[in-house]
């Protein structure tokens, strides 16, 4: 890519800032942050649409607790506040125990039992894309939390880093980057903005292997051709193990399962990741 391309990618990608801007961030960015222990991880799906562990609710939506880092974070909410704290006791998950809060973007089944779950956690940051209704970050606010609004990549934790908010015309959106010493793990909402463009962009902000792209795939109206285009280019962009689930749709399971073989992780509702899932051989 020429200089003038390059300088147009990086527009597309930072929005206003110049090239020397964006790199100066992308390199304070690693810098400034770690790689966790993989052996220390544990990824646990609360709310989901797609069953996995028994006696649990299932409903349209996601969220997903990240333990074993310098933080412990939630991602997302769900749709439902009062099923998404059943499923949070169910996993006998103390909301005490979370330190941060991340929502990947502004659609109902993402945001739902946020303002519960601060009923039991006011002390706590909310990182939202800049574009989220004032309303909610005011509601946010006046719950006693403080609200983190993201627009151009940033670090969230000494192991986490927020993609940036990405412009769609569904909804913009931010994806958790999580560093881990065996490669990053990339946690996605709906991924209205593209699968691939997120992985994209979390490789440039990072220069890091992608070790497993889990969440929302957002490929439910795509057709087979086209998954299977998305599937063969996350590949090629190294993407080692992928969870599909949430939005990504029936036929873009099949086809990631027989496209990654036993590095698809089957994903849903009650569903854990640790170490010993990603080190297959
Ligand atoms: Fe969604
Ligand atoms: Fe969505």
């Amino acid at each position: 890519m020429g200089v003038a391309g390059w300088s147009l990618y990086q527009q597309l990608l930072w929005g206003c800032s110049s090239p020397e801007a964006s790199r100066a961030r992308i390199s304070q960015i690693r810098s400034d942050t770690v790689d966790a222990d993989i052996d220390g991880i544990k990824l646990t799906v609360v709310y989901d649409n797609y069953p996995y562990k028994e006696g649990l609710h299932i409903d349209w939506g996601f969220s997903c607790l990240v333990e074993g880092l310098d933080e412990t974070i939630l991602f997302d909410t769900g749709r439902f506040d009062d099923q998404f704290m059943a499923n949070m006791d169910r996993l006998h998950i103390d909301p005490h125990r979370i330190d941060r809060l991340v929502i990947s973007h502004d659609h109902p089944d993402h945001i739902g039992g946020t303002m519960k779950f601060l009923a039991s956690r006011p002390d706590i940051d909310v990182a939202v894309v800049n574009s989220f209704r004032s309303g909610f970050k005011k509601a946010v606010q006046k719950r006693g939390a403080s609200i983190t609004a993201i627009d151009q990549p940033r670090v969230l934790t000494a192991n986490t880093i927020s993609t940036g908010e990405m412009k769609d015309f569904i909804r913009n959106e931010h994806a958790l980057l999580i560093r881990t010493n065996l490669g990053l793990i990339i946690l996605t909402g709906c991924a209205h903005p593209g699968v691939v463009e997120i992985v994209e962009r979390a490789q440039t902000i990072t220069a890091q292997e992608v070790l497993l792209v889990i969440g929302g795939f957002h490929l439910l109206a795509d057709t087979e051709p086209d998954i299977r285009t998305i599937a063969s280019r996350l590949k090629a962009l190294g993407v080692d193990y992928v969870a599909p689930t949430h939005c990504s749709g029936g036929e873009t399971r099949q086809i990631f399962a027989t496209e990654f073989g036993r590095k698809y992780l089957d994903c849903g509702v009650g569903r854990t990741i640790t170490a010993r899932d990603l080190r297959l051989v």
